[in-house]
């Protein structure tokens, strides 16, 4: 319906932007220790069950509705289901990503901070404490890590603000194989350490024990969030795609690269985190404080190697959280853009100027703001738990129920059989169909409640 309304240039170009928002940290590091912790191989045929059956649909129906109207998440809804209590999922979804950008670009300040540590002084500390005091001490100063968050979203800001072709996909189209020949090469370093056996043997060795049902929806939430699922994300980026294009194929590419990435991630860092002799933990002290301490543990033995492989190390961190972080703010600029006819430019400066204002406040709750709560929580806290266990599921509940109950299904098979011109896609389509309506939503509401209460 908008006739000037930008498009990636084809497949290849959207299958990457799309995969530059999977990818990220959840890939990094979140996969890898899932992995180890619940049952190595066997979970990692659990989670490809649950990508191939759960999360294609879901990426699916989100992707049916940007790509069937070409608007972003408040109009897409709209336009399907005009002047219907629809429009407030539409709306949810504006905030929700800007609400996890905000602190996703004060993680991702940190990242930038170690990049430019590893880039001067590099990584010395002789034991774990000292690398985790530093952490502590970095986070919660009011000065250095306020500047980083700021630095990021800058970062994020330019690239959003040169549209959605000269910005967003050149930027995916030069980032995205970077970043995949450079985990790579850190996989490659990694495997050939003294020791990296095990943690090879900690990925791999299937413990079928371990796959309870607890296990089985953790892979469901990993797949989930892995695939940036259920706040619009995957909705505006696949308005961006051209009519005539295969949006089944186009999911299935983006779910084998965040699957491919998540799998050499894993052979990247466990067998270095043995080969330290450390134990695996999860959250972002293993990227800030496991980490460094692998780096000044290899830098004892061979200096320039271990400095090296940790500026492509923190390189690659931060990039991948770049492509994340600018598919949650063109969803808040399409918005703008299309609802609120603002000029692209002015878009960009006012998601900025909000998301700056939130990520600072996340920023100062590991330190001035410490002592301000929100049931019970940091701000930082708050808004990850918010966003993680509540907005996403909820929102990829609602856009699952709106595909599969409320459209047509005319409408959608016609979306997903591109027209009835692809024959695979026919073929399957009464599998998606009944997996959109019936596995879907159930499955959600399982994720909610083993995310609530676990
Ligand atoms: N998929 C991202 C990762 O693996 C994280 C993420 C979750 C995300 N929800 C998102 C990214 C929404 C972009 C938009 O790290």
């Amino acid at each position: 319906m908008t006739g000037k309304r930008e498009h990636f240039g084809g497949r290849t170009a959207a299958i990457l932007a799309l995969a530059g928002s999977a990818i990220g940290l959840g890939n990094i590091w979140r996969f890898p220790y899932m992995v180890g912790q619940t049952g190595g191989a066997a979970f990692i045929i659990i989670y490809l069950l649950a990508c191939l059956f759960l999360s294609v649909p879901i990426f699916l129906a989100e992707a049916i509705i940007g790509h069937r109207t070409h608007a972003g998440t408040f109009g897409a809804l709209e336009q399907l289901a005009p002047g219907t209590k629809w429009k407030w999922l539409g709306l949810l979804t504006v905030f929700s990503p800007l609400i996890i950008l905000s602190y996703y670009s004060v993680v991702g300040g940190w990242s930038i901070g170690y990049l430019f540590q590893s880039l001067t002084e590099g990584f010395h500390a002789s034991d774990i404490g000292t690398v985790s005091s530093a952490y502590a001490k970095f986070i919660s100063s009011p000065g250095r890590p306020l500047l980083f968050h700021t630095v990021f979203l800058l970062g994020c800001a330019v690239i959003v603000s040169a549209g959605v072709k000269s910005g967003i996909e050149k930027f995916n189209k030069i980032t995205m194989p970077l970043l995949f020949a450079l985990i790579v090469l850190i996989m490659t370093y990694s495997l050939s350490l003294p020791g990296a056996k095990e943690g090879v043997a900690y990925l791999v060795k299937p413990d079928f024990s371990k796959i309870t049902p607890s296990a089985v929806a953790a892979a469901m939430g990993q797949s989930f969030f892995s695939l940036s699922l259920g706040v619009g994300t995957i909705l505006t980026y696949a308005s961006y795609i051209r009519r005539e294009e295969n949006i089944l194929a186009t999911g299935l590419g983006t779910v084998g690269f965040d699957l491919l990435f998540a799998l050499i991630a894993g052979f990247a860092i466990m067998p270095a985190v043995f080969a330290a002799g450390i134990e695996p933990g999860a959250g972002p002290g293993l990227i800030f404080e496991t980490l460094p301490y692998i780096f000044a543990k290899m830098g004892a033995a061979v200096p320039w190697v271990s400095a090296v492989v940790a500026v492509l190390f923190f390189f690659t961190i931060v990039f991948a959280a770049f492509t994340s972080a600018i598919s949650m703010y063109e969803v808040g600029v399409a918005y703008l853009v299309e609802q609120r006819k603002l000029s692209r430019h002015k878009a960009t400066v006012l998601i900025f100027v909000g998301t700056w204002i939130l990520g600072a406040l996340c920023s100062l709750s590991f330190g001035p703001l410490a002592q301000t709560k929100l049931f019970g929580l940091s701000i930082f806290s708050f808004c990850d738990m918010l966003t993680s266990n509540f907005l996403m599921t909820f929102g990829g509940l609602l856009f699952v129920l709106f595909v599969g109950w409320k459209m047509d299904k005319a409408v959608v098979r016609d979306e997903f059989t591109v027209g009835g011109t692809s024959r695979f896609n026919c073929a399957v389509f009464d599998a998606f169909w009944f997996l959109l309506r019936y596995v879907a939503p159930v499955a959600i509401v399982v994720i909610f409640f083993t995310n609530f209460f676990a």
